[in-house]
């Protein structure tokens, strides 16, 4: 059942859908990408994003306010923690992992972040226990997914996401082994899940901000 939460997904791709490697958006993309950081409570990050780049989630002039939460997913329990910034500046992350391997990471990362366990939904683990916690637990009333394509699936498999804020780059990759805006086993829809198109703005430099609602 879906929380009383608002979720946004966001992210910036490349006209064939790709959102690798990094820096692919315009430093207007990511003034965008802090202002909404600044209005959220919350951003949740899968953890091939963290082991693929050294994410911070910092809002607006590089803040890092205590508040606001900063959260990572793994099933594996594979985090960079060593080699990532996120775990040293700024208040510590909080980690949602499977129930089983709450303890063996609670003794790795020591206090450098809070670890969560969730139940299982399939073979992912569930996105719905997540933003339960986050909504009862934290008072979290709006969470932004930041990706990358495989949190991205989950998110919109499992239903929890109410909006996608997609930044479509006047860009062309054609990489198969880039990533693309969602990854996953199967179609979400049968076959495709329906969006509604609430709004795009074109900005000079090509780029389109675009904001879609999921159709339930
Ligand atoms: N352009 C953009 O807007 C943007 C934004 C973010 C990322 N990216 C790019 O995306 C790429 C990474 O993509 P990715 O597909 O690896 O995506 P990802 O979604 O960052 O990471 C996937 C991993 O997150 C964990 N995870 C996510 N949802 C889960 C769930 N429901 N249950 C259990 N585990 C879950 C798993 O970690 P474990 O493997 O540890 O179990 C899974 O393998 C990078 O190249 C990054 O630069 C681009």
């Amino acid at each position: 059942m879906k929380v009383n939460m608002q979720v946004s997904l966001i992210a910036v791709m490349t006209l064939c859908g790709k959102i690798s490697p990094g820096n692919l958006g315009s430093s207007e993309d990511r003034r965008l990408l802090e202002d909404i950081r600044a209005i959220t409570d919350a951003s949740l990050l899968g953890a091939g994003s963290l082991r693929a780049e050294n994410a911070e989630m910092r809002g607006p002039g590089g803040s890092l306010p205590v508040a606001r939460i900063r959260a990572l997913i793994t099933a594996s329990g594979q985090l960079p923690w060593r080699e990532r910034k996120i775990f040293r500046l700024g208040p510590r992350p909080l980690v949602f992992t499977a129930a089983h391997r709450v303890a063996a990471l609670v003794e790795e990362l020591e206090e450098r972040a809070e670890i969560i366990g969730l139940p299982a939904d399939g073979q992912a683990l569930d996105l719905t226990a997540a933003c339960r916690y986050l909504s009862q637990q934290r008072g979290v009333k709006k969470l932004l997914l930041e990706g990358g394509g495989g949190l991205n699936y989950q998110a919109l498999r499992q239903g929890i996401v109410d909006e996608l804020l997609i930044t479509i780059a006047p860009k062309l990759s054609g990489d198969r082994q880039a990533a693309t805006l969602l990854t996953g086993d199967g179609p979400l829809g049968s076959p495709f899940l329906g969006l509604e198109l609430m709004s795009c703005r074109p900005a000079e430099n090509g780029e389109l901000f675009c904001r879609y609602r999921v159709r339930k």
